[in-house]
């Protein structure tokens, strides 16, 4: 899909002319005035439209009103909202190009905008011989500058969806790394044997049952002169079985997901030459499958990691965190002043957020407030979990200095607890999508499937500093 910049949208010959109405106000247009507003009665309550066909009297086919609600109470993240409900009435009437008009609005709204057009125009049709509509060009009047960079961090958010909607049978740990090695950065692969000689012994356990050999990808990305030095680790498990502690079948039907964060990381890669940042970005994904093969590491084995520590397995299904200890090590080695991991981690940050707020956790106050104010502007939700220190108990092993698993309740938090072994002088994030990366029936402005959780808070984090 084209965005092209123009000013007079009133003379754009176009399928669909999209105009807003705030609730007991008109709109640009005479003829929605004239029968949306007074004979219809259309009200412009949020989100509501009105169609209506323009008869050659004008340069767009037919106008769109749609409804942003009351003035005083509408907000970016409605422009947004408002923007996606319209582009997917616009496919569903086949429309192909479109222009918006907005007016009356306070704020600048190209960035949420360009996110609403991306968002709503996307669909996974790889493997569909007839292909799903779309929409092909859109027309507005917005700041380019902003428009333009909000357009790069939508296609990076195309990129992840692709990614991680792709069965596992294509997205193995192999092809990660191939695809991490075409962003034109400096790139280290370590196979099996590398990263056993590195110590990873939590990782690499992880990964024994499987066919497809595990890969950890380092990608790094350096400007001229860095302000800081930040990592940004994905989990990275291409199919999650839950290993000899197999899922039940209606869990493991989407556990393809399970690399989402790691494709979120090299969605993040792959346009961070073009948004050219001031820090030094790190993205580490320690890619490979939990599968119950006859290698497979068993509960009730130890397992040493890169730090030293050793773990008892306590629940194979429990191998996120385990790759995710090593990815801590490893980011710490390269001494980086900060570092973020994603991971669909838990299902126990779904019970407790539901799937529209990621939770996060982490050993700095100002560090955690500052993601979660990020991410809220460019329209992802997190949520701080506690991490209470009466938990930890939870962890103990009798035979090794933890065990993979902690309480059940507080699930969520135990992990993270977990995790923070791991860390050691950097501040850290720990940013757990389960619920937010991968829906399983339409929600909101998201399809089926994968969100591009973690795309556009990372990178406007690393663009912002
Ligand atoms: N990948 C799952 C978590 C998950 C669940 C992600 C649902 C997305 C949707 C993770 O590896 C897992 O299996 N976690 C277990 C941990 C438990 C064994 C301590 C879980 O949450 O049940
Ligand atoms: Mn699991
Ligand atoms: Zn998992």
């Amino acid at each position: 899909m084209e965005i092209k910049v123009v000013s007079d949208l009133q003379g754009q010959e176009c399928d669909i002319l999209v105009v807003n109405q705030f609730e007991g106000e008109k709109t640009t247009q005479e003829l929605a005035n004239k029968y949306a507003i007074e004979e219809d009665k259309f009200e412009g309550k949020f989100g509501q439209t009105y169609l209506l066909p323009t008869y050659g009297k004008q340069k767009a086919r037919k106008i769109l009103v749609i409804g942003f609600g009351k003035k005083a109470e509408f907000t970016p993240d409605k422009l947004r909202i408002a923007t996606e409900k319209a582009l997917k009435k616009a496919i569903q009437m086949k429309a192909k190009s479109v222009a918006y008009e907005y007016t009356g609005v306070d704020f600048d709204y190209a960035e949420q905008f360009t996110y609403g057009v991306g968002i709503a125009n996307y669909s996974f049709d790889k493997y569909k011989t007839k292909k799903d509509d779309k929409v092909e060009t859109v027309y507005v009047n917005a700041d380019e500058k902003e428009l333009r960079r909000a357009e790069i961090i939508t296609k990076a958010m195309k990129f992840t969806r692709d990614l991680a909607n792709e069965p596992a049978a294509y997205a193995t740990p192999t092809k990660l790394a191939e695809i991490a090695q075409t962003f034109g950065l400096e790139t280290k692969i370590y196979d099996r044997d590398e990263c056993e000689k590195m110590g990873m012994g939590a990782f690499t356990a992880v990964s024994k049952g499987s066919a497809q050999p595990p890969k950890f990808i380092h990608i790094k990305y350096t400007p001229q002169n860095p302000k800081k030095r930040i990592a940004i680790i994905g989990k990275g498990l291409c199919f999650d079985s839950g290993g000899l502690d197999l899922k039940p079948p209606a869990s493991m039907l989407t556990m393809r997901d399970d690399m989402s964060a790691g494709a979120c990381v090299l969605g993040v890669m792959s346009v961070i030459k073009e948004l050219a940042p001031d820090v030094e970005v790190n993205g580490i994904i320690a890619a490979c499958e939990n599968m119950p093969g006859c290698a497979a590491y068993k509960p009730g084995d130890v397992l040493t990691a890169m730090n030293g520590k050793t773990i008892e397995v306590d629940n194979t299904d429990a191998e996120g965190r385990l790759t995710l200890a090593d990815a801590l090590c490893y980011a710490e080695k390269l001494g980086v002043d900060e570092i973020i991991d994603l991971a669909t981690l838990t299902g126990a940050c779904m019970v407790a957020l539901g799937t529209v707020r990621s939770g996060i956790v982490g050993n700095d106050d100002k560090f955690v407030k500052d993601l979660i104010k990020v991410a809220s502007d460019c329209g992802e939700k997190y949520w701080e979990l506690p991490m209470d220190e009466e938990y930890k108990e939870s962890l103990k092993s009798d035979i090794a200095d933890m065990q993979n698993t902690g309480s059940r309740w507080g699930g969520a938090q135990t992990a993270g607890l977990f995790l923070q072994e791991f860390v050691d002088k950097a501040k850290w994030a720990h940013i757990d999508i389960a619920g937010t990366a991968f829906f399983e029936k339409p929600q909101g402005e998201f399809i089926k499937g994968s969100a591009g959780a973690g795309v556009r808070a990372m990178l406007n984090y690393v663009t912002k500093q």
